[in-house]
């Protein structure tokens, strides 16, 4: 474990040498990482940082109103309203790594106009040390690595906290005073609840994965997963009331890890399970079943695709 004010200090110093008197730009996800990038940033630079937010329409309950809420103290917040232009851009798109690669694409629009207007010179990305890892050994296309720097013409890119693990960065965000929703927050994937559904990113999907997702997170905090969400899988059938009906199949999944590269599915408490499974099909009529995933990572991913 780093030395926590020791890191705080020499990444404050290394991000004001590099970026001067420029501009810079981050794009904030509302994940631990780039918040906490951000926090670092702002500390050396103050408001010659523009923290990005686009809304892609796939993030977690509330997860927009929060990141206006906890960087309400830097002015130059841009929050971009892209969730229509995502859900266009993804019709008709079924294949896993194309879903990936239109959400990278559109992002890199998105962002690249924010740069733009703000004349960034230096990119500052929350990278951290296994995203480098999986990025190298191309397990997937994680659009949050790459991809960016080769279509906006910075001068240069800043990663602060490139070489540190997950448990490390919180440490960090709690040393930053961010508030626990960020320091705690369980790791979300780049492109959102897109990797949540299998098939088509449909309007009524992203519901069923958004309010089942937020279910499983309040459910299982208890238990203190590395990460515990709600997939939305496929159809079958489930009887609501008299009649039969053709539903989505929401699968849950808990796991322990320690970065992210390998895990194991938890062993939660049968009434746990019950009360996620009750919650889900009550709160949405569409839900004809729930199902909890026992696969440890690996031979599974944690995400679905
Ligand atoms: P998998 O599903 O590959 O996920 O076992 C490992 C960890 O990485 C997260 N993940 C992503 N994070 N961009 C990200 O920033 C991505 O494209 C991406 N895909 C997966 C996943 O949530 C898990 O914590």
């Amino acid at each position: 474990m780093v030395d926590v004010e020791e890191f705080i200090d020499e990444a404050t110093t290394e991000i004001s040498e590099a970026i001067g008197d420029a501009n810079a730009i981050i794009a904030l996800s509302g994940g631990v990482d780039s918040s906490v990038a951000a926090a670092l940033a702002y500390r050396a630079i103050g408001e010659q940082l523009t923290p990005v937010y686009v809304d892609t329409g796939l993030m977690r309950k509330g997860e927009t109103d929060q990141i206006r809420e906890t960087f309400s103290f830097m002015e130059s917040l841009e929050v971009v309203e892209a969730q229509d232009r995502f859900l266009d851009a993804l019709a008709g798109v079924t294949d896993p790594e194309e879903k990936r690669h239109v959400i990278g694409e559109q992002f890199i629009r998105e962002f690249e106009r924010e740069a733009k207007e703000t004349d960034a010179e230096y990119l500052v990305q929350g990278t951290i040390y296994p995203d480098r890892i999986e990025s190298e050994g191309n397990i997937k296309s994680h659009h949050n690595v790459g991809g960016l720097p080769d279509v906006v013409d910075f001068d240069g890119i800043v990663e602060p906290v490139r070489d540190l693990y997950k448990d490390e960065v919180r440490a960090v965000a709690r040393a930053l005073d961010l508030e626990s929703v960020i320091s705690e927050r369980m790791p979300f994937p780049g492109p959102g609840l897109a990797v949540r559904i299998i098939g088509e990113v449909t309007e009524e999907k992203l519901e069923v994965a958004r309010d089942a997702c937020h279910v499983v997170e309040e459910e299982v905090a208890e238990h203190e997963p590395w990460q515990a969400f709600a997939a939305v899988i496929g159809k079958a059938t489930g009887v609501k009331g008299d009649n039969r009906v053709h539903g989505w199949v929401v699968s849950v999944r808990s796991v322990e890890s320690r970065d992210g590269m390998t895990a194991r599915a938890q062993n939660l408490p049968w009434e746990t399970l019950q009360r996620i499974q009750s919650r889900i099909t009550g709160q949405n009529d569409n839900v004809a079943r729930v199902v909890y995933d026992v696969t440890h990572k690996p031979p599974a991913t944690i995400e679905y695709e």
